[in-house]
């Protein structure tokens, strides 16, 4: 017998949710992809702080109708036909690289990948001359990872093309968030009032700084758990029990997992990035697993019905036990399959939209 190919397993996945959030998706039939989208104002997607509730909600929605577009037993539309879109990628990535070729793909988009090994960076290229250089061979939109915080920002000033960030530095990671937003949706139908705990390197987490923006302006209450040498000054200050010393509404922070994973819907744990640790900040691995691993006796603690989740890639048996990460209550791969309709859904808004 034929091997199902990988694409299908993912999309079958993220079959289209019926949670009242997301209900108000158009359908294809409704919003035929092919026809602009006259009242998307977003030029680029930097990150979610500027994206308003609605907004949001707009492309989850559009998600959740992409993922009907999946479920076709071809899963293609020519949505994007004629557009030219670079991936381009200055930091390693499996997920969000691959699930934004094949969004483009799925869409009929043009979808040119590159990285900063085998490209004129190596020759000493800067980052503007590049982008120039894509946008003269004609670049509808750049999607880009890079490990500066807040160079998608500079390229939204170079180039005339739509900028979707895809990561930059230890600062944001809109699409990350917005699927992490689309699984909890699927979940619990709403958030509000919804306890959500993250865990692990928050300082160095893009995820984490997007995640609790969207999060909170849905509705949920997010708590942020760390040891403090991996809490943002700003947060380590107050990892008693305050609220955010940065007035952010519903984010409180704590240092003991085991307090605050107590009666949580969901809890996400994040990756010891060690690439960005460089050996110091964490003296011990094990200590950090012994207290902070979500382990299934400390998952008890939450809720009955709480949800796991992680952005990957995963240390499996330091930020999360093995037995966790592939438990029924896992929802990780799950969060990669939606990533492919979100980011179908951000491309689609973004080039088809208004501005
Ligand atoms: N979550 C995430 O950004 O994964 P990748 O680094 O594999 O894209």
């Amino acid at each position: 017998m034929a091997a199902e190919p990988l694409g299908t397993q993912s999309i079958q996945a993220v079959a289209p949710a019926s949670a009242p959030d997301l209900e108000r998706a158009a359908a294809p039939e409704r919003a035929p992809f092919d026809e602009p989208v006259t009242d998307w104002r977003q030029r680029h997607l930097l990150d979610v702080d500027s994206l308003t509730r609605d907004e949001i909600l707009r492309i989850l929605s559009t998600a959740n109708a992409m993922a009907e577009v999946l479920e076709r037993p071809v899963a293609r539309t020519p949505a994007l036909r004629g557009v030219t879109i670079f991936n381009l990628f200055y930091e390693a990535s499996t997920r969000t690289r691959s699930s934004f070729e094949l969004a483009g793909k799925i869409l009929g988009a043009d979808v040119i990948n590159m990285s900063g090994s085998g490209s004129s960076v190596e020759k000493g290229e800067s980052l503007v001359e590049t982008l120039n250089t894509l946008s003269a061979v004609g670049a509808n939109a750049v999607v880009m990872r890079h490990p500066a915080s807040g160079a998608p920002w500079l390229a939204a000033r170079t180039i005339d093309g739509h900028i979707i960030n895809a990561g930059d530095g230890q600062h944001a990671h809109p699409t990350q968030a917005l699927l992490d937003a689309y699984i909890l949706l699927r979940e619990f139908g709403d958030l509000d009032g919804r306890k959500v705990v993250i865990v692990g390197d928050i300082l160095h987490s893009r995820v984490a700084r997007s995640s609790i923006w969207s999060l909170t302006t849905l509705g949920a209450e997010v708590t942020v758990v760390a040891p403090r040498p991996l809490l943002p000054a700003s947060m380590a200050a107050g990892a008693a029990e305050r609220e955010h010393p940065l007035a952010l509404p519903h984010v409180r922070v704590s240092s003991d997992l085991d307090e605050a994973i107590v009666g949580a819907d969901a809890v996400m744990a994040l990756r010891i990035q060690n690439e960005r640790l460089r050996g110091k900040l964490l003296p011990s691995t094990a200590e950090y697993a012994r207290r902070y691993q979500l382990t299934a006796e400390r998952v008890a603690e939450a809720a009955p019905h709480a949800i796991v989740m992680h952005p990957g890639p995963m240390n499996e048996g330091v930020e999360i036990g093995v037995d966790v990460a592939h438990s029924p209550q896992s929802r990780i791969e799950a969060q990669v399959s939606a990533g492919l309709a979100v980011r179908m859904a951000v491309l689609f808004l973004l080039i088809r939209g208004g501005a």
